[in-house]
């Protein structure tokens, strides 16, 4: 399958190793140069092994043009580069090629709400990053999910699955909505408010506030995917929790057990300057909230701290917990009050 990859960071990186290791090169649009190999050599360890590409051939996105005719474009940058990039992508693909995003949260829908039928949903339950320019250590023994935004197999997202299937362990899904929307759930409580508290979701749900908000901000956001017509499905965990209770409290360990001392994805972000995926996950639920006619004033308020940790007016920390619901109290009640 002619096949382009965007994004040569942690994961498409590893995808583009993977599939190299078994004797399938592909073409790599590199981004502006933090992170992809140049001229050099694309190596993965970690678990799965070690996979390395010499010279692998990557160029910027205006070196390829429409009689490049790819079958499928992965798309792999973060997902504020993938909302802008995305657009330029279709125009390089053969008739019937599919555009695959692979970010969290929204991204996919964002982009076929935009481009149409071109885009396959897929999201990753892989963990990678990124040592050094090319360098990609592999993390867990994860997978992609791919599958149609409108629900249901169809024959290109299994020819795709296929595909990458002989790169990484790939599931095609009927229901990518349900899978887009469970992960998001985690990412709304765990990875984001681990990001606001900069702490693992174990310590931040010892810190005063901190089991409060991660108990809101997970059901307000389960609210909006159901309103929706999503039907979130299991991914580690059920998506749907038990009412407050001791079955309640048996799902959290089991989401401690999966996630909970995992170093946040956000909080590294915030860490080493780069603008956050809030707007796309916390910010995706209080869109489509909105829409839909759902209150989200806790994710609003997240949202709202996270920017301004982004710019540098707060420092990511637990004594922030009690602050954001204080401010989810006051946007509840339609106050002004501030961070
Ligand atoms: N890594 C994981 O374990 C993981 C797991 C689940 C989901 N995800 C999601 O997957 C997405 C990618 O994550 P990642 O960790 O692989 O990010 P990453 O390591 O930052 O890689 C993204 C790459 O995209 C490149 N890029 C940016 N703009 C580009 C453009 N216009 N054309 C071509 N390349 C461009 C960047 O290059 P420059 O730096 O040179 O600009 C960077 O190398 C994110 O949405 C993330 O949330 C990641």
């Amino acid at each position: 399958m002619n096949t382009l990859i965007v994004g040569v960071g942690a994961l498409g990186g590893l995808v583009a190793a993977r599939l190299r290791e078994r004797r399938r090169a592909v073409p790599l649009s590199a981004g502006r140069g933090g992170g992809a190999p140049r001229g050099g050599r694309l190596s993965v360890t970690g678990v799965g092994g070690p996979a390395r590409v010499d010279a692998p051939a990557v160029a910027a996105l205006e070196a390829y043009a429409a009689g490049d005719a790819f079958e499928l474009i992965v798309l792999a940058t973060k997902a504020r580069d993938a909302l802008e990039v995305g657009p330029r992508l279709p125009r390089l693909l053969a008739p019937g090629g599919a555009l695959l995003p692979i970010q969290n949260g929204g991204v996919s829908q964002l982009l076929a709400d935009r481009l149409g039928e071109v885009v396959l949903g897929g999201l990753s339950n892989l963990g990678a990053t990124l040592l050094a320019p090319g360098e990609v250590e592999q993390r867990n023994a994860g997978h992609l999910v791919v599958g149609e935004l409108t629900g249901g197999v169809s024959p290109r997202a299994e020819r795709v699955g296929a595909w990458l299937g002989r790169a990484v362990e790939v599931r095609v899904t009927p229901n990518l909505a349900g899978a887009v929307w469970s992960k998001l759930l985690l990412n709304c409580s765990v990875t984001t408010l681990g990001a606001v508290a900069g702490r693992t979701m174990r310590e931040y749900l010892a810190a005063p506030g901190g089991r409060a908000l991660f108990d809101r901000a997970y059901d307000e956001a389960l609210a909006v995917a159901l309103a929706s017509g999503a039907r979130p499905e299991r991914m580690l965990v059920e998506p749907v929790p038990p009412a407050p209770g001791p079955a309640r409290e048996a799902w959290l360990d089991q989401v401690l057990a999966a996630y909970g001392d995992l170093k946040p994805s956000m909080l590294q972000d915030l860490e080493r300057g780069r603008a956050t995926e809030v707007d796309v996950v916390n910010g995706h639920v209080v869109d489509v909230g909105r829409r839909l006619g759902a209150p989200t004033p806790v994710n609003a308020a997240i949202v709202e701290a996270v920017r301004a940790l982004e710019r540098g007016d707060l420092a990511p920390g637990p004594a922030l917990l009690p602050r954001v619901l204080a401010r989810a109290g006051a946007c509840d009640a339609r106050e002004s009050s501030t961070f």
